[in-house]
């Protein structure tokens, strides 16, 4: 999959990016970033990008043509889908990730200063992408996380060790708390159900815990999950208990 990144700041992109798992992903060519300077497309030769806004007020704007001719450069020509990064879009979430997972290349508008020229946007049909209710400096960052969001789902990019399929959002509830050695800590015990080696008990348990982990944390994820799953209540559960042999299997 190609990321095309239209950026002030391509080593920004480059340098996160090509670090961990998403840097071993693109040795191995399961995804390409191709972080493109918006600069370098100015015509004027302050290489300025940004000028006042019409109708007033404080703040510059980056003009149109270079982010264009930028876009045109990277992936002029081919039919694919554009991302403008900005508080003003649509929610990213997890089922958006797996959405884009499914395209073959992406480009990655990133704005700064008080955004991009709506004509630019419209040029290139670009839809606005938020990732979460606060505001940035610039698109980079929030540019980052979509591409790690995503990338993380093409088959072959996350290893044994870094299995997908049980983690948090997967099945609508957060993850379950985890141990490794020793078993004992600081005077703090590993639950012992999980040393029981009883997988059917193990597998109760954190189910349970990832329901009590969603009610407190994340009280809208629990209402949504419940109303799809009325038997699974947390604390309501019979595999709960611990002189039950009742199993769970309905889930992951
Ligand atoms: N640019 C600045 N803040 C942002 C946000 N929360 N999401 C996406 N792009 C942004």
């Amino acid at each position: 999959m190609v990321f095309n990144i239209l950026t002030l700041f391509p080593g920004m992109v480059e340098a996160g990016l090509n670090t961990s798992i998403l840097g071993r992903a693109a040795e191995k060519g399961l995804i390409r970033i191709n972080a493109v300077d918006i600069r370098d497309f100015t015509e004027n030769r302050h290489r300025r990008v940004d000028d006042y806004t019409y109708g007033g007020g404080a703040g510059m704007l980056m003009q149109a043509q270079p982010v264009y001719d930028a876009f045109l450069a990277a992936a002029g020509g081919r039919k694919h889908r554009v991302i403008y990064l900005t508080p003003q879009g649509r929610l990213f979430t997890q089922e958006y990730a797996a959405e884009l997972a499914a395209e073959d290349e992406i480009t990655l508008v990133c704005g700064h200063y008080e955004g991009i020229d709506e004509r630019a946007l419209e040029a290139m049909n670009a839809e606005p992408v938020s990732i979460g209710d606060y505001v940035l400096t610039g698109g980079e960052l929030p540019a980052m996380v979509l591409v790690d969001a995503v990338s993380r789902l093409i088959p072959g990019v996350l290893g044994n060790h870094e299995s997908a399929d049980t983690e948090s959002f997967g099945n609508g509830l957060l993850e379950y708390p985890q141990y490794s050695r020793p078993e004992e800590w600081m005077g703090m015990r590993v639950p012992e159900i999980l040393l029981s080696g009883d997988h059917a008990r193990v597998d109760a348990w954190r189910l349970e815990q990832s329901l009590l982990r969603t009610k407190e944390r994340r009280p809208d994820l629990y209402e949504k999950y419940i109303t799809e799953h009325p038997e699974e209540k947390a604390g309501k559960r019979a595999g709960n208990r611990k002189n039950t042999k009742k199993t769970h299997t309905g889930l992951q």
